[in-house]
């Protein structure tokens, strides 16, 4: 079913969360996977075309919900999209509405995105406040505090974020900005605001991660003069208008490191491609240290190779190119399986540890202490009903199940759906035994009691 605008109709909640999907465990992969392209990079990407009066092309976009959530937020301004298989083709030259409707943004934090490529495009924009999610409180003060550097009057009335830039042009100012922390969302807010702002802007301490690099080199390939992206400073010279182009997207190094720790948890060799090795120094170090090899078969091709135990390691998520937020619940459930105690300290996000009671009902040994999770390592993990809180703790979960003994159920899969592209039948590509079923289908999970099933906007 698609909407008018071609564009399938995003899961309802209830689509995902009728099913259920059963993981029969202990049964190891082999093969080749395919990694997709970045959803982080698709979400801020699609938005930017908001900066182009022109035609852009985008390709290698991943097929996901939150993905399809963001297209229809364009259409409901009044851009026209048409989604070809990977490719996005978007035309902002008509931008008809200034405020993003509610029912879609709620839905979907990263729609804030907009907020910086409308205000520079039409000197307004009105978002609703994305508010906290599953895994923080997740404020937008550091977005809010870099526009109005650049001379925006930010107001938040009634849950929405009114702002609009005065003047004849309605032309926001280059500015010297500070980032008290390095965060990816408020660093790409800005650097899109900058593009066509009247001089010159400096963002210090600015996020470094591969998405945020992604999205320079797609704003520069509409003719924006960006420097320094990757870096901790970033300068941005304002030109007055973007032109159309046609951009491939990076691939995704949060999937590509999820198979790569579906491989040391079920002590499997797999190969994954196309990947960028360098986004992934942080999570290949620390599987090295638990013990796993991994193989550069080709500039874009790594391989894993198990090692016959897990060792235990520690692990403090930190911003990039320190370790991943998003690899830190799939490493935990690998070192639930560890001959020894791990230590993860989880700094990014103050709420990203819901995944540890569902990975103890499997039989782990984990104990949450403020922010820090102790992880005694146990010999085997068994199969039970678990109920998925966010995308990376649904990602979790399947590992766990993957090495469990018998079968693992596990509920609210629509945070799964948000991030990942046809998990499912990639790993039963590799060899995995698991299947989706219509909740209730799955005969023997009497004991799920159904949680309110809790929205995690990304
Ligand atoms: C991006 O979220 C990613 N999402 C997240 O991926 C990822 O976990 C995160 O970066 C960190 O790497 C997308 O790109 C769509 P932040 P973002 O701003 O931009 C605080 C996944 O699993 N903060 O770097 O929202 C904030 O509360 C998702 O794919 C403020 O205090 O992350 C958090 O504690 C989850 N004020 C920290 O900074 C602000 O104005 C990092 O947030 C902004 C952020």
């Amino acid at each position: 079913m698609t909407t008018s605008h071609g564009l399938p109709n995003a899961h309802t909640l209830s689509d995902a969360d009728a099913s259920v999907l059963q993981i029969w465990g202990k049964h190891p992969l082999k093969g080749h996977v395919k990694i997709s392209g970045a959803k982080n990079s698709a979400l801020t990407i699609i938005a930017a075309a908001l900066l182009c009066p022109e035609d852009c092309r985008i390709r290698n976009v991943p097929n996901l919900v939150d993905v399809k959530r963001m297209g229809q937020i364009l259409a409901a301004l009044g851009v026209k999209i048409e989604h070809h298989g990977d490719v996005l083709d978007i035309n902002a030259s008509t931008i008809s509405h200034s405020k993003a409707p509610y029912e879609l943004v709620s839905q979907l934090r990263a729609s804030f995105f907009i907020i910086g490529p409308l205000l520079a495009r039409l000197g307004v924009a009105r978002i609703p406040l994305p508010g906290g999610c599953t895994i923080g409180a997740r404020p937008v003060d550091l977005h809010v505090r870099g526009l109005q550097a650049m001379g925006a009057d930010v107001q938040i009335e009634h849950g929405i974020v009114h702002a609009y830039v005065t003047g004849s042009q309605r032309r926001l100012k280059g500015a010297k900005i500070y980032l008290d922390y390095p965060s990816v969302g408020a660093t790409e807010t800005i650097m899109m605001a900058a593009t066509l702002a009247e001089g010159e802007t400096t963002i210090e301490n600015a996020a470094q991660e591969p998405e945020v690099v992604d999205l320079a080199n797609f704003c520069r390939a509409m003719g924006a003069r960006i420097r320094g992206a990757g870096t901790n400073t970033i300068t941005i010279a304002g030109v007055p208008r973007l032109h159309s182009t046609d951009y491939t997207i990076n691939p995704d190094r949060i999937e590509a490191g999820t198979f790569l720790v579906a491989g040391a948890i079920t002590h499997s060799e797999i190969s994954l491609s196309p990947v960028v090795p360098e986004h992934l120094t942080a999570v290949i170090a620390k599987l090295q240290e638990t013990g796993a090899q991994i193989v550069t078969e080709a500039p874009d091709r790594l391989c894993i190779i198990p090692g016959d135990t897990i060792k235990a390691t520690d692990i403090e998520t930190l911003p990039y190119p320190g370790f991943p937020t998003d690899m830190q619940a799939q490493f935990m459930a690998l070192l639930t399986l560890s001959e020894g105690n791990s230590l993860i300290t989880e700094t990014v996000f103050e709420n990203r540890m819901r995944h540890v009671a569902e990975l103890n009902r499997m039989g782990a040994d984990i104990r949450i202490k403020g922010n820090h999770a102790l992880i005694r390592g146990v010999s085997m993990l068994s199969g039970a009903p678990v109920i998925a809180t966010d995308l990376r703790a649904s990602a979790a979960l399947v590992l766990a199940g993957l090495a469990a003994n018998g079968k693992t159920v596990i509920q609210c899969l629509h945070h799964l759906d948000r991030g990942y592209e046809q998990l499912e039948v990639k790993l039963l590509s590799l060899g995995a035994v698991l299947e989706r079923v219509p909740a209730g289908a799955d005969a023997g999970s009497a004991g799920l009691t159904s949680y309110s099933v809790l929205s995690e906007k990304d």
